[in-house]
């Protein structure tokens, strides 16, 4: 049976245009990358993980974080921790910074998150979890989503125990990347898991894990009663993979469709992160962009070396010329800056008050 990606469905009162949703991941998910997989077909986004003790401290990084454009809704930003209060806390800041929905990560297997008792430790600890999706239920109208994973150890199921209780605590909708904390990302993610989660909940599910084509995406939401697909890795340096997942078009730009999408993404991202910032957390998007066989190896490697952004997209114009006019076609579309919403706009009570 052909499921119909295009076709709309709701978590709770929001819509999602359409059953791809772009996977939340930290160190890409920056808002270039968010509004460029709603160009794509993605019909929900979702930030990077936000932590909930940076957004009580104030710490103006995390508050970067909160920076949501009018092109991005639907727009999932997700928060991570441990304590229900602080994330209670934590959902309020975000639902005011823009987010339609908060998504609350039980899935991170990274120790320096894991050690805090957030994160994956939580499938462990289900009533800390319950308490945690409770408290941000109720302090927050939008509706709430929960990300896990299968569990902590290799075969573990905990999801299939912990999913259903986390709905009776007010998750309106589950995302599960069905492989252990312990898996990291190796092995493979069993979507077996996905189709059981599915039955046992009436909320809709997303499947998330090794979705990286067309197919791979009708089988998994053919075969599990997911609501939608989670694309993560197989879109850095590649937005059109979405859109062949969705639309079945081939996913081969040309060269100057994948310089123009980088020197747009490179300029969206200097004017986020600052060019200092940026001209580091660039680099593996260059390798992203360039590798598969579109540029040749040299180039990338020369792409890499060069120290200003500015550089790059110099370097990257004199390699593909007739990218020029597409980068104009693109930014001519991207709404006005000043179109976001700002910290500066939130009120005061919400990110500098005690
Ligand atoms: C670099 C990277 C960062 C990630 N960061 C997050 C994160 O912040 N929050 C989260 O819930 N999952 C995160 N994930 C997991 C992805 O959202 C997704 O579940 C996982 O990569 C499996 O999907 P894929 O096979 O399509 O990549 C991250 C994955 C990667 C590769």
């Amino acid at each position: 049976m052909q499921v119909d990606l295009r076709q709309s469905w709701w978590i709770r009162d929001v819509e999602i245009p359409t059953r791809l949703v772009l996977a939340p991941m930290a160190g890409v998910s920056v808002q270039a990358f968010r509004r460029q997989g709603r160009r794509y077909g993605a019909g929900l986004v979702c930030s990077e993980m936000v932590s909930c003790a940076g957004l009580e401290h104030r710490n103006e990084r995390t508050l970067g974080y909160l920076r949501v454009s009018r092109d991005e809704h639907p727009l999932a930003i997700q928060i991570f921790g441990s304590e229900p209060g602080v994330m209670a806390e934590a959902a309020r800041m975000v639902v005011a910074a823009g987010a339609d929905i908060v998504d609350i990560n039980f899935g991170c297997p990274v120790r320096k998150v894991t050690k805090t008792g957030a994160g994956a430790t939580l499938l462990d600890d289900p009533e800390r979890a319950c308490a945690i999706v409770d408290a941000v239920a109720t302090a927050v109208d939008a509706p709430v989503s929960v990300k896990m994973r299968r569990g902590l150890e290799d075969g573990s199921r905990a999801c299939l125990s912990i999913g259903p209780r986390l709905v009776d605590a007010g998750a309106a909708t589950l995302t599960l990347h069905p492989r252990s904390a312990r898996q990291m990302y190796t092995g493979h993610a069993d979507h077996s898991l996905t189709a059981e989660l599915a039955e046992l909940v009436d909320v809709p599910v997303i499947a998330s894990g090794d979705i990286t084509s067309r197919a791979r995406a009708q089988t998994v939401l053919a075969t599990t009663g997911a609501a939608a697909v989670m694309v993560g890795r197989a879109a850095q340096g590649n937005p059109w993979a979405l859109s062949e997942i969705l639309d079945g078009e081939a996913a081969d730009p040309s060269r100057e469709e994948v310089a123009a999408e980088l020197i747009v993404f490179i300029r969206e991202t200097v004017r986020e992160l600052g060019e200092r910032r940026a001209s580091g957390f660039l680099k593996k998007f260059y390798g992203w962009y360039l590798g598969r066989g579109r540029f040749p190896r040299p180039f990338k490697q020369e792409v890499v070396q060069l120290e200003s952004t500015e550089d790059v997209v110099t370097r990257l114009l004199a390699a593909a010329p007739g990218a020029a006019e597409l980068v104009e076609q693109l930014e001519a579309e991207l709404p006005d800056p000043a179109d976001e919403i700002l910290l500066d706009s939130m009120p005061i009570s919400i990110y500098g008050g005690g």
